[in-house]
């Protein structure tokens, strides 16, 4: 037999935001025929979900999108992302009224009517273990920038966004894991004689080799570069990188990581490490066809919708696609976009230097500005009016 004592710490406590009683008693149904999961309250006043949340401290939240009253079901949902609490919450509501994923806007899942004991449970525990494992690193985020093909912008927007972020205070690394070409390293103009990771000693990589390997980029973000020329590429163990940025994670608040397009062993496991994933699409054909088979790719492996971010780049050329068929096949609204400004972005990287501080005030700076704050771990922001204070 199982001491009883063992069992509560792996349970995960769900509150149900429910004002049906017929689907509240039908969730405790199908809970009660199992232990993965303990219903710690159903609380049927949106008003009044805030206020008991705090004594509950549940893991994961269901809330039902019908919600009627004073607090209507999307509304809390919206006041439990203000609120900072950083609970999961998952959204029920049915066909007619679809909702779809955007962890940024509080919907971190979304389970549709009819559903059953499965359905329930696998998502439940999903998106808790995955709120878990984005947690457990204090309040560093890794964010992977991904795309299915090359020549979207994946390079340039991933070292803006990394300079961005540290304009707002933050303290950011970004990692060349494109490992084979070297982009980034051409991009910023730095010398074959600059270290990169392949000078961290193989198996034994500590927090003091750190120190010598990292580029300061005069942007304000470090920079751990790939080896400077092809034929180097293999002679980076994925283990070793693992191990890199498992240690950069407890020096920086946020670590950026450009990967390769192509799924091999270095690039599936920074995109296993990372909290989310960016994945930069465009308004093309080809673009979309291999984004779409990532993603059930993605869905496969086992990561859940929340680790997703979908960013949209030139998004005001849409040539060939209607953005309304990009949102259709990609199932849910990209959550976000940055525009197409070749007067801004193409001198900005032929200077070695990011849009975002050369031209501030452009509107593509603007939208990659806003990305990187809805991007960084909440601390980051903070830091700035700390500082003026001290
Ligand atoms: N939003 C944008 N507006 C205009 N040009 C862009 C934009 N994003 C990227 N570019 C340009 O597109 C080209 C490819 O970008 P790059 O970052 O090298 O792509 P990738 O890393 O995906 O191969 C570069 O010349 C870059 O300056
Ligand atoms: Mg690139």
């Amino acid at each position: 037999m199982v001491p009883l004592a063992a069992m509560p710490s792996d349970q995960v406590r769900l509150l149900l935001v429910e004002d049906v009683p017929q689907v509240a008693q039908y969730v405790r149904g199908l809970l009660n025929a199992q232990s993965q999961i303990r219903l710690v309250d159903v609380i049927t006043d949106g008003g009044r979900a805030l206020a008991q949340l705090a004594d509950q401290r549940p893991d994961v939240i269901l809330v039902d999108a019908l919600l009627q009253g004073r607090v209507r079901g999307m509304a809390l949902v919206r006041e439990l992302k203000a609120s900072g609490l950083g609970i999961p919450v998952i959204v029920l509501t049915v066909p007619q009224q679809p909702v779809a994923v955007s962890p940024d806007d509080g919907v971190d899942e979304v389970l549709s009517m009819p559903f059953n004991g499965y359905d329930l449970m696998t998502k439940v525990v999903a998106v808790s273990k995955a709120h878990a494992a984005a947690t457990a690193h204090g309040p560093s985020r890794m964010v992977t920038v991904f795309a299915a093909k090359g020549g979207v912008g994946k390079t340039t927007l991933a070292y803006n966004l990394g300079v961005a972020a540290a304009t707002d205070g933050a303290r950011v690394v970004l990692v060349d894991g494109a490992i084979q070409y070297a982009d980034l390293r051409a991009l910023l103009n730095v010398p074959d004689s600059a270290p990169s990771m392949l000078d961290l000693p193989t198996d034994r990589v500590a927090e003091a080799d750190l120190e010598d390997v990292l580029w300061r980029d005069p942007s304000g973000i470090d920079i751990l570069f790939a080896p400077p020329r092809v034929e180097m590429a293999e002679m980076v163990l994925a283990r070793d990188l693992e191990k890199t940025v498992s240690l950069l994670r407890r020096l920086y608040e946020l670590i950026i990581v450009d990967v390769g397009v192509a799924l091999d062993e270095v690039t599936l496991s920074l995109l296993d490490q990372a909290d989310t994933i960016l994945l930069i699409v465009t308004y093309d054909g080809t673009t979309l066809r291999n984004t779409l088979a990532m993603a059930e790719t993605f869905a496969k492996i086992g990561y859940p919708l929340a680790k997703l971010r979908y960013l949209v780049n030139r998004a005001d050329a849409a040539a060939g696609i209607d953005p309304a068929e990009l949102t259709a096949r990609l199932g849910r609204e990209p959550d976000y976009r940055v525009r197409s400004d070749g007067k801004v972005v193409v001198p900005a990287g032929n200077l070695g230097q990011a849009f975002v501080t050369s031209d501030p005030d452009a509107l593509v700076s603007r939208d990659v500005v806003e990305i990187a704050r809805r991007l960084a771990p909440a601390r980051a922001h903070a830091r700035p009016a700390a500082a003026a204070v001290g």
